[in-house]
This record gives C-alpha cells, sequence and structure tokens, in this order.
C-alpha cells in the first residue's frame, strides 16, 4: 500500500485485512510489538483539540518503542508562519512519519505531495479514516468476521459519515445512512460507495428517515451534529437535525440488542440522550479503546510498506 492513509480510499481490501489482523494481533499480544518502532520519531501536528487520537497515537507509538512529538495549534502554524510545503520537506527530514488532524482536507494532501514518509490523517473536515477502521473492526469484533449487520448512522453528513460509508463499501457490508435534507454526506462519497458496491456487493442506503432507518437495525451510529470548526454555524444548524436524536424512542425500532456507537465526543442531550449514552446497549467505550489498537496496526502496516 501506499505509505499514506489520507482517506479510505488509500485502502485496498487487501490493506484493511492485514490492519484488522494486526489490530487482533496487537490487541491480544502488545508485548510482541514492543520494538517494532524502535528508533522511530513521529509528529503530531494538531490543529484541532483531540483527547482519543491525540492520546491514543502518542500512547501507542510510545507503546510500540518509537517517540513522538506534539505540535499543537501554536507550534508550527502550518500555512501560517510558513507554507506547508516547506513545513512538509523540513519535517521530511527530521521525522519518521506524521499524524496530522486538520481544518481543511487540502492542508493534508498539500502536505502528502512533499513529504515522504508515512503520514495518517488523523481527521479533517472531509476524511476520519482511522475513526471509521476502529469503528468497523469493533463491529467485527462484536459479530464476527462473516457476519453482515445491519449498520445505521443517524445525523450529519460530516467527515466521520464520508469515512464510514467507503470503508462499508469497499467491506461490502450493509451500511444505511440517515441524514437532513440539507446536511448530505459529500456526493463523490456517495458515488464511489454506489459504485464500489457494485463491486463488493455491500449495500449502500440513503434516507432522511430516521425510523426507517434503524429498523432492524444490528448498530446506531452517531456523530455530534456540530463538527470542530463549525461553532458559528451552531444555532442554524441544530434546528436542522429535529427528529435526529438517537434516544431510547428511536431505539425501539432496532434491534432489542442492538449496539450503539458514537465516535465521541458526544453532546448529550444533542445527537444522543444521556441515557442511551450510559445505557446497556451502548459501546462507545470499547469502541474508543480499539482506536489505540487499530492505530497501532495502521502504524506498524504503513512503516512496513516500501
Ligand atoms: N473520535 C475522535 O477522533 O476523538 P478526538 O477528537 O478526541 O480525537
Ligand atoms: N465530526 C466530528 C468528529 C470528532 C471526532 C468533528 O469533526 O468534530
Amino acid at each position: 500500500m501506499k505509505k499514506q492513509l489520507i482517506s479510505v480510499n488509500d485502502l485496498s481490501r487487501e490493506d484493511i485485512e492485514k490492519i484488522f489482523a494486526l489490530s487482533t494481533d496487537v490487541k491480544k499480544n502488545p508485548e510482541k510489538f514492543q520494538n517494532a518502532l524502535q528508533g522511530k520519531m513521529f509528529g503530531l501536528i494538531f490543529e484541532k483539540p483531540s483527547t482519543r487520537t491525540w492520546v491514543s497515537f502518542q500512547a501507542g507509538i510510545f507503546s510500540l518503542g518509537g517517540n513522538s512529538i506534539y505540535l499543537g495549534p501554536d507550534d508550527i502554524k502550518l500555512g501560517v508562519r510558513e507554507e506547508v510545503k516547506d513545513v512538509a520537506r523540513v519535517l521530511n527530514r527530521y521525522l519518521s512519519g506524521v499524524v496530522m488532524r486538520t481544518f481543511y482536507h487540502k492542508t493534508i494532501t498539500e502536505f502528502g505531495m512533499y513529504f515522504r514518509q508515512p503520514m495518517i490523517n488523523g481527521l479533517s473536515d472531509y476524511q476520519h479514516p482511522c475513526q471509521a477502521l476502529a469503528d468497523f473492526f469493533t463491529i467485527r469484533e462484536r459479530f464476527g468476521e462473516d457476519a453482515k449487520p445491519i449498520v445505521t448512522f443517524v445525523g450529519d453528513g460530516n467527515n466521520v459519515l464520508n469515512s464510514l460509508i467507503l470503508l462499508a463499501a469497499k467491506l461490502g457490508g450493509i451500511f444505511r445512512y440517515v441524514t437532513p435534507e440539507k446536511h448530505p454526506p459529500a456526493k463523490k462519497v456517495h458515488e464511489q460507495a454506489m459504485k464500489l458496491a457494485q463491486e463488493t456487493g455491500a449495500v449502500i442506503e440513503s434516507s432522511h428517515d430516521p425510523v426507517n432507518g434503524v429498523r432492524d437495525a444490528d448498530v446506531v451510529y452517531t456523530d455530534v451534529w456540530v463538527s470542530m470548526g463549525q461553532e458559528e454555524e451552531r444555532a442554524k444548524k441544530i434546528k436542522d437535525f429535529d427528529g435526529m436524536q438517537v434516544n431510547s424512542e428511536l431505539l425501539k425500532k432496532a434491534k432489542k440488542d442492538v449496539a450503539v456507537m458514537h465516535c465521541l465526543p458526544a453532546h448529550r442531550g444533542e445527537e444522543i440522550t444521556d441515557e442511551v449514552m450510559e445505557g446497556q446497549n451502548s459501546i462507545v467505550f470499547d469502541q474508543a479503546e480499539n482506536r489505540l489498537h487499530v492505530q497501532k496496526a495502521i502504524l506498524l502496516h504503513l512503516c512496513s510498506a516500501s
């Protein structure tokens, strides 16, 4: 595979299976990999806040024997203090790889044109590939490799949904997404997914009706309605999501033992109720834990690519 994971589109089916197999191994036998990244130094370039992505990458790199430097919004000031392409060419000479979280996807793709080491998108406005990989790993762990659970996303057509749709299409799963008419996922993503589905047998369905969308679902997944960087649109956006909350009433339409997922952070009382977050169907913290194992596997996989 390429040394870069910028979008789910960078992953072949073979890459995904290798990452899942490595994730299982790393999770079961962390000590086996404790020197795998020895002598390697990674940059964690974050333009936005983060708990899971930052901490799990930093802890993960350390547990693989490597080291990392966190570069926050006020440090290198990517594209402000100097051009993205200049930063990329300098860091190329200091680091063994980078994880990047940026406002604009374009920043990551531009960086990637000049950076020659392994590089991972830790969230942009368009994609969150590490999240989607950890999520489908979690789903597979729960339902088994050969099962075809019905996975329904209810919420905003954002970075997380874009990545989930593409990964579901690549894996040949049954994936429904329900968004308000005004907030669909990227058109390009939907088109790519429909094309992929013809090859993989995936069933990708979209609607604006949460009740029908979650009918008989094995997994109901949601994410915030207001993503990082959209704070000014908050009041306007919230109104558009009337009826889209994942609450106990909505879950009655899904399978009885439905698993509830959320990439976190959650805005309790908006896209999901407190009751559902804390309820027995919620697997959000198992899902969050898997970010660590899957990211270690992504690092190992990218660092072994020539
Ligand atoms: N889910 C996720 O990426 O969380 P953070 O924003 O805390 O990294
Ligand atoms: N859609 C959210 C995901 C956070 C992990 C955001 O971009 O803020």
